[in-house]
């Protein structure tokens, strides 16, 4: 088999992506976060084709995508009213919330677990798709294990060659890094990876405070989500972030090594004229994270000797933000 072409997402090509989801197969498609590589939830065996594709451990968990909040009852055991709340308030949209499954919900897609992450995503073509499916996608970023979210349908065909059937097209992700994700199984609340929905937003929905990741650093919740491990959504090219005011240093350093740089910045104009490539990105978090992962993409194919990275405020807007840069970089 050969690699797919991205095709256009369009009436025709969606009922054929939903004719492959029926037999099993795998099929690519965008949301509003990062672009998802999906199979039926509720087969065992098109799940464990989205393992082998990625080449990620069976043991970690998928999130399942669902068309509405009505589907909820379909897959969790009991719907607690903060997942109600959220649900009205941010769904369709990049939330995914973890619930306890319900006992009919194959052990594969929630990697052996009582516990099952699902979302409505707020994207055209993955709520046609869904809407057309009638069932629960099953949905992992369409990228390797461990490497950069594809946020662009060419950036699937790279990642997931011909391991996947059909790549629908629906042009680039608006929001760019994946979905927050909320545990609601607990007493309380707890964030499990940072998203453009915003801690702030999600207590003044719930009236609570949420438990945070950084509290969570040497709980067993770590090993369960993928995306909290250390080294994730990482380039190849060695890439190292600094504070501004340590730019300049840095780049003399590696300018007298003959280190060819890739540089990606926010806020900071380099005048060094040896910089190899130099890539700017808004300074503002939300239009930031919508460009991290095609200039991280970008900057990796260029076969630099570093990539260094301007690193964004310490604030909870950029929360996100620097959750993946803390995954994709080592500090200088
Ligand atoms: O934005 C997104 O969420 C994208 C798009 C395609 O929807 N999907 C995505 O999936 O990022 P993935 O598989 O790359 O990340 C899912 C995360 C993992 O960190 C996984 O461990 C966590 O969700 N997760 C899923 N089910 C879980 C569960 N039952 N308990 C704890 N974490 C869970
Ligand atoms: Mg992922």
């Amino acid at each position: 088999m050969h690699t797919p072409s991205p095709v256009i997402a369009n009436t025709a090509s969606i009922q054929q992506a939903v004719a492959l989801l029926r037999q099993g197969r795998l099929v690519a498609f965008p949301t509003e976060t990062v672009y998802g590589l999906g199979a039926d939830a509720r087969n065992p065996d098109a799940i464990r084709r989205i393992f082998a594709a990625k080449g990620r451990p069976a043991d970690h968990p998928l999130i399942v995508h669902i068309p509405s909040p009505e589907n909820l009852a379909d897959w969790a055991a009991t719907i607690p009213d903060s997942a109600r709340q959220l649900a009205r308030q941010f769904w369709p949209g990049p939330l995914a919330l973890i619930l306890s499954k319900r006992p009919d919900v194959p052990l594969e897609v929630t990697g052996g677990q009582q516990t099952i992450a699902l979302r409505v995503p707020n994207h055209p073509v993955a709520l046609q798709l869904l809407q057309a499916f009638g069932g629960g996608i099953a949905a992992p970023s369409a990228n390797r294990f461990c490497r950069i979210s594809p946020t662009q349908a060419a950036h699937v065909a790279e990642e997931l060659g011909d391991t996947v059937e059909l790549i629908l097209d629906g042009g680039a992700c608006t929001v760019g890094v994946e979905s927050t994700i909320v545990d609601l199984t607990g007493v309380r609340p707890r964030l499990l990876r940072p998203g453009q929905i915003t801690r702030e937003e999600l207590e003044a929905v719930l009236n609570t405070e949420l438990v945070l990741p950084e509290t969570l650093k040497h709980s067993k919740t770590e090993l369960r989500a993928p995306g909290m491990m250390a080294v994730h959504y990482a380039p190849l090219t060695p890439a190292l972030r600094c504070r501004p005011e340590q730019l300049p240093d840095i780049i003399q350093e590696l300018t007298a090594a003959h280190k060819k740089i890739g540089l990606l910045t926010y806020q900071t104009a380099i005048a060094e004229k040896q910089i190899t490539q130099e890539m700017r990105l808004p300074n503002q978090a939300d239009a930031y994270a919508q460009g991290l992962y095609t200039a991280l993409r970008k900057l990796d194919q260029l076969h630099l000797d570093i990539i260094v990275v301007e690193q964004p405020p310490d604030s909870e807007a950029w929360r996100a933000v620097n959750d993946r840069l803390n995954k994709a970089t080592l500090a200088y």
